[in-house]
């Protein structure tokens, strides 16, 4: 067997051979099926992206249509799965209420049949319709209050956005929210996709590939950094604070959130896009003086770490745009998953397709040949 070199974070090594989406870290490019995100950010909307990422090619006009319909009557979800979310504490962060809500689901649609095309169809059309759902159910219950009903005549985003509050979206929100979901809906081989397929890889149902993915993406190594971005802003508190704070974090060797990346070496393309939406905001609805902050750190980080390639990724202005809209903080990783359940899907139906269980190896460091101590002489 060939003895190759260990890697912490597997870093480097490749973990499948995929189509679906494709990273130039040096350039920052970003690529969906071979289509430039900056591209599809413009013309296309979540649900579209996410046949393309799924299916593998953008869909016709009629079945797009057809997709856009089922999702849109499949946003409900059963009594029980509300009734079991009543039960969760108040307290509790919305990333584990989502985890549990989603493999929950997988006991209700328990009949797994993976080699049928229907039953992969329809638990796509279900997750993609329903984590909205759960996420703006558990949104309003954690407030004391009944969940929303969805709206069949608003389109995926504003009904989103609807369900959060009771109250219709203003249109400019509502695209620029679909396009934030363009961009988180994948992102190659990232933690949390690599958790979906290793989940995936085992036949399990896709709820609980799901579950798995949304329980990896909500550490603040990943999708959480987001609402520790804007945590580190409120406690910077304005623009003359920027440069002691940075010059803190690195004296202290600790991270600045929304910033540096495994594959970007520069500007994350999807912060680019971010920031010009986060502008669209504050023109229509106000500046916001978080936004001073975050480019007088932008400014500075790249003084300071430029060299090593440390650039804002894509959390650093998604935050920013998500507090606009009046979000709360600790929704916005699950507004990642939100849209990242597409990507995971599109890896599930690809590891589906040549599927070979995951079992890497270690390398051992530990001890031999040990003698057991009893527990009253240890
Ligand atoms: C994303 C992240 C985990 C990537 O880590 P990584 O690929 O292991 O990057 P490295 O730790 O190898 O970074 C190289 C150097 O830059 C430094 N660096 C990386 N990100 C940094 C950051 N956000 N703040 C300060 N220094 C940073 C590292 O300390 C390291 O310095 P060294 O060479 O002196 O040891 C890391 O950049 C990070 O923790 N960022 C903050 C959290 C975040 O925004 N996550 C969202 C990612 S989309």
């Amino acid at each position: 067997m060939m003895v190759c070199e260990y890697k912490p974070g597997l870093e480097g090594i490749p973990a499948a051979q995929s189509s679906i989406s494709y990273v130039d870290g040096q350039k920052g490019i970003l690529e969906y099926r071979g289509i430039r995100i900056e591209e599809l950010a413009e013309k296309s909307t979540f649900l579209e992206t996410a046949y393309l990422l799924i299916w593998g090619k953008l869909p016709s006009k009629e079945e797009l249509e057809t997709f856009e319909h089922e999702v849109r009557y499949h946003r409900r979800i059963k009594y029980r799965i509300r009734d079991m979310m009543k039960c969760f504490p108040e307290s509790g962060h919305p990333m584990d209420a989502l985890q549990a809500s989603a493999a929950a689901l997988g006991l209700f649609y328990s009949l797994r049949d993976l080699h049928n095309p229907v039953y992969i169809r329809d638990s796509v059309v279900r997750l993609i319709a329903t984590i909205p759902t759960m996420v703006a159910a558990f949104q309003l219950m954690r407030k004391g209050n009944d969940p929303v009903r969805p709206r069949d005549d608003l389109d995926y985003s504003a009904n989103f956005l609807y369900m959060l509050d009771e109250r219709e979206p203003d249109p400019l929100m509502a695209r620029i929210f679909d396009i934030c979901l363009i961009l988180q809906v994948e992102h190659t081989m990232n933690a949390s996709t690599f958790s979906a397929r290793v989940t995936a890889s085992t036949l399990t149902d896709p709820y609980a590939v799901v579950a798995s993915a949304v329980g990896t993406l909500g550490g603040p190594l990943h999708g959480g950094a987001n609402e520790e971005v804007i945590q580190m802003l409120e406690k910077i508190g304005s623009v003359e604070n920027v440069r002691p704070y940075i010059e803190d974090c690195l004296q202290s060797k600790s991270k600045i959130m929304g910033f540096g990346h495994r594959v970007y070496k520069v500007k994350d393309p999807r912060a680019i896009i971010l920031q010009n939406l986060a502008e669209q905001l504050f023109e229509k609805f106000g500046h916001d003086k978080f936004y001073d902050i975050a480019q007088e750190m932008e400014l500075v980080v790249e003084e300071k770490l430029g060299s090593k390639g440390i650039y804002p990724n894509i959390d650093f202005y998604s935050g920013l745009v998500y507090r606009k809209m009046g979000i709360p903080t600790d929704l916005f990783t699950p507004i990642f998953a939100i849209a990242r359940v597409a990507g995971w899907l599109a890896h599930w139906k690809e590891q589906l397709a040549e599927n070979r269980i995951f079992r890497p190896t270690q390398v051992y460091n530990g001890l031999h040949e040990i003698t057991y101590t009893p527990i009253d002489k240890r």
